[in-house]
């Protein structure tokens, strides 16, 4: 399979020597140095902003410019004929990835949009209520209180609380605020705020068995967790390839089960639309000219995480979170935002240094002294310095890290 989507496009020498050693080797610190070598990662730049935006890795990059050439070359319809399979087989291999049929992908261009066609594409109306997180990210909040607005249903929003003592607490929290008159759950997998893991598969269990629509914003989780839909439950899944995923930037996914997809109108409809219902949640990508490179491109990042592994992957984030945190929690005067408890974080720490009184000037400091790159919230309950490591990440940068932020 890899050889088949790969070899054709004259992949480099590197690319080869790393396809055929990661089919056997141990996943140790020499075999993370050389997935590391698959990134354009400039030297000497600890980049630890996954939850933000990941860089691509080469095989991606690679694919990307080859058909981007290709098309630019020669824009007929005779040559871009090519990319109507190749978008099928992207989708092919996207709907594995995530335990799903191919009908029930359509190609957004992130996230927010894929979340979006969502919430203006159910048909609620005044009466109707909505559950949400606080924590949601404001594509998965704002967007719902406009159209509360705008249609006159009720928002629901359930306090966001990250320290909670288990993954069930966190259940029934959520779980008690579903009525008769919820139409509509919006959860989000992996928190960007803090890194709280819901348990998204009890709650979209208890969302169906009330006949609620649920919705899992997988930004977070995509790429970074092994995720298998069909599992988990959900009526639809929004993520974005330029995250966990590190595909190429603008390119994203929707998910919408076959049995749940003639209950979202498009928001958008222009050329290859079609109410026929044969094309599955192809109806809801029918944005007019798409950059078909970068959707072809977007085959190397699941093909590349494949060939990683997404229980290493998985086991790998965790680790590197896991030992941060333990350094970090040595040091008294570093407060984890982050929940350490099993099952309730994996890529995301965030921790506040309250003596710090200006921690984006810290931030500066250790991006321009050490090439730290992190994101930072300078106010609020969640104020803190966010680390999101992925696999391109070392364990001798989370010592780093941690000794970075006990000089600060
Ligand atoms: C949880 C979550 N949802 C949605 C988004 C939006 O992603 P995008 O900008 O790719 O649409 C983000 C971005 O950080 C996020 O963290």
């Amino acid at each position: 399979m890899l050889r088949r989507s790969f070899l054709p496009l004259g992949m480099s020498p590197l690319w080869s020597a790393f396809a055929q050693s990661a089919a056997t080797a141990t996943r140790d610190e020499n075999f993370w140095a050389m997935v590391r070598k698959q990134f354009p990662l400039r030297e000497g730049l600890v980049y630890l902003n996954a939850a933000n935006v990941c860089p691509a890795s080469m095989p991606v990059l690679e694919r990307h410019q080859h058909f981007l050439r290709d098309f630019e070359a020669d824009p007929s319809f005779q040559n871009r004929a090519k990319f109507g399979p190749l978008r099928e087989r992207v989708r092919a291999t996207a709907a594995k990835f995530f335990g799903v049929s191919t009908d029930e992908l359509a190609f957004t261009r992130n996230t927010s949009e894929a979340t979006n066609t969502i919430v203006h594409g159910l048909q609620l109306q005044a009466g109707d209520e909505v559950v949400l997180i606080e924590d949601n990210h404001p594509s998965n909040l704002d967007s719902w209180r406009n159209q509360a607005k705008r249609l006159g249903f009720v928002l629901k929003i359930v306090e966001a609380t990250q320290l909670i003592d288990s993954s069930d607490a966190l259940a029934a929290k959520v779980e008690a605020a579903l009525h008769a008159k919820t139409k509509v759950l919006a959860l989000t997998h992996v928190t960007s705020s803090t890194g709280v893991v819901y348990p998204v598969a009890r709650l979209c269990q208890a969302a169906r068995a009330k006949g609620i629509w649920s919705h899992v914003d997988g930004a977070q989780s995509a790429g970074m967790m092994q995720v298998d839909l069909g599992r988990m439950g959900c009526d639809s899944y929004a993520t974005s390839s330029h995250k966990w995923l590190m595909g190429p930037l603008e390119a994203g996914l929707l998910y919408v089960k076959s049995s749940r997809l003639r209950q979202v109108w498009p928001s958008i409809v222009s050329v290859g639309y079609s109410e026929d219902g044969k094309g599955g949640a192809r109806f809801l990508e029918a944005y007019g000219q798409r950059d078909d490179a970068r959707l072809v491109a977007l085959e190397a990042s699941f093909d590349f995480l494949n060939l990683v592994g997404m229980p290493a992957v998985e086991a790998r984030v965790k680790q590197l979170t896991s030992r941060l945190m333990a350094k970090l929690s040595e040091n008294s005067r570093v407060q984890l935002r982050t929940n350490r408890r099993d099952g309730l974080y994996c890529g995301v720490v965030k921790a506040d240094l309250p003596h710090v009184a200006d921690l984006r000037v810290l931030d500066q400091k250790l991006y321009q002294d050490q090439g730290m790159a992190f994101s930072v919230t300078p106010s609020g309950p969640i104020r803190g310095i966010r680390v999101s490591p992925h696999v391109y990440n070392s364990l001798e940068q989370m010592d780093a890290v941690a000794e970075a932020l006990r000089k600060a």
